[in-house]
């Protein structure tokens, strides 16, 4: 149910410079998705009414990540406070509470923003309340300068005097303002200061000269992280794979180092799974309950039954269902297959294209030929059939229900149900040659010494 006294307005229109790069930075990927993904993800659980996002000119990635959410384009970037008036029209007639988020803040979660809005509905009525924090080091933070009646202002850093830069309390970024009041006040902001700049944070100010409360609410700065370089983005990742890989463990997942796995934000693991170390979850998997995951293995969009055992260092990428108590050994490949209960596919296979049938045994180096340099074809093998090691099937080919392929064979034609295929040179014998061969060699070395 939408809630129709919220709004938010999330602000991505920076260029990020310092990430050196040319994706926009809140497409940079935490956890597997795009930062702003995740904010946008927070913002749904609160269930706004109307979400608006400001970007710079030429960010269609941004647009997209974000639909259906309206997005508004700011032409120049003129600082936060101008980025904000970008949304005026789009939030024409809205009388609620309005978040106000920055979009490189992947980390922050609903409670918080929960909290910022009971604080903005509380008795004192505020007009703007802030998501304050104090950072180990303040550095170049805004700081909340509060006296005795609340939050008197935000001073910038580089607007900041000596004494106010020691003051701990720092400016997240993050307010809860009252959109009967914000138009009025925003549109007062002027750019008379230290970087030319309209500053979002003079709100403050302008709602305190104007006679109305402010206040701040206190987060957590591992939460707040603003990722502005890629060392930034690190820390951020850091921070998030901690809280999932914590939801996995709490979720009844063994993590045996829990540092040593990778997680995705969408990664499900189920009751009494064991992940040994170095495992990593791309995005887009499931996995079932009591399945043991050995090291070294890479997973992505793939789902592992009940019951299987992987790795180590195995592979499975997009499409690869594995089945129920399946197992899938050391060097084994698995793409866009299904796997069904029960098969084994144990040492240095590449499965890609196929249906391996439940009960089925495929030897060590088999491979599924599932690509001639313009087509994939399909590789079937039925239940209960036998794959001798080493051998290609080369698709699309048909292995019936409870074949045996004889090792090393190059299998281009369907194998009937039940039946034998060997395909390969056949094996011939030359009875005392070996003998014969080493007598004759021996003798000619003998004679070039003695001449
Ligand atoms: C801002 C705050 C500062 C706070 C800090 C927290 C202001 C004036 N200062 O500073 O008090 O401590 O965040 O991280 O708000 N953006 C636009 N359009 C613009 C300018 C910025 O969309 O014209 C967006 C950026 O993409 C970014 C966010 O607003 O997501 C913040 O901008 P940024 O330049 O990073 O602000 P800071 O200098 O870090
Ligand atoms: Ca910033």
């Amino acid at each position: 149910m939408a809630s129709d006294n919220l709004a938010v307005i999330i602000l991505a229109a920076g260029l990020g410079t310092r990430m050196r790069s040319d994706l926009p930075k809140v497409m940079h990927p935490v956890g597997g998705r795009p930062m702003i993904a995740h904010l946008m993800d927070t913002v749904a659980s609160l269930n706004p009414q109307r979400v608006v996002v400001v970007v710079g000119p030429g960010m269609e990635a941004v647009e997209q990540a974000v639909a259906p959410a309206v997005t508004v384009v700011q032409a120049q970037r003129l600082g936060t406070g101008h980025a904000v008036m970008q949304a005026r029209e789009a939030l024409a007639g809205f009388g609620g509470d309005i978040l106000v988020l920055y979009g490189d803040t992947p980390l922050l979660t609903a409670e918080t923003l929960a909290r910022m809005l009971a604080e903005r509905r509380a008795a004192q009525d505020p007009a703007v309340v802030v998501l304050g924090f104090k950072p180990a080091d303040p550095g170049h933070y805004g700081r909340l300068v509060v006296g005795a009646e609340g939050l008197k202002a935000i001073v910038e850093f580089k607007d900041a005097s000596e004494d106010q830069r020691r003051i701990p309390l720092c400016n997240s970024g993050v307010m809860a303002l009252d959109g009967r009041r914000l138009w009025g006040l925003a549109e007062r902001i002027g750019n008379d200061n230290a970087k030319g700049e309209y500053y979002l944070t003079d709100l403050v100010a302008l709602a305190r000269g104007a006679g109305a409360a402010c206040s701040f609410v206190l987060g957590d700065e591992e939460e707040l992280l603003g990722v502005n370089s890629r060392a930034e983005l690190a820390a951020a990742e850091r921070v998030l794979q901690g809280r999932l890989r914590r939801a996995a463990m709490a979720g009844g997942a063994t993590l045996i180092d829990p540092e040593a796995v990778w997680l995705s934000w969408d990664t499900k693991l189920g009751r009494d799974v064991v992940v040994w170390p170095q495992v990593i979850f791309y995005p887009g998997v499931r996995v079932g309950d009591g399945v043991t995951i050995k090291g070294f293995c890479h997973f992505e969009g793939c789902s592992i039954a009940d019951g299987a055992e992987v790795g180590p260092f195995a592979r499975l990428r997009p499409g690869a269902e594995i089945g129920v108590k399946v197992h899938i050994g050391n060097f084994v490949e698995v793409k866009k297959a299904t796997v069904e209960e029960g098969a084994k596919v144990n040492h240095l296979a590449y499965i890609g294209d196929a249906r391996v049938g439940a009960g089925s045994n495929v030897g060590a180096g088999t491979i599924t030929c599932n690509y001639d340099g313009f087509t994939k074809s399909f590789t079937d093998i039925g239940a209960g059939a036998f794959i001798g090691s080493n051998s290609s099937l080369v698709a699309p080919v048909k292995v019936g229900d409870g074949a045996v392929v004889g090792a090393g064979s190059v299998v281009t034609k369907d194998v009937s149900a039940n039946a034998l295929a060997v395909a390969r040179g056949s094996q011939m014998e030359v009875g005392g040659w070996a003998d014969r061969f080493r007598t004759a060699k021996t003798a000619e070395k003998a004679a070039k010494k003695g001449s």
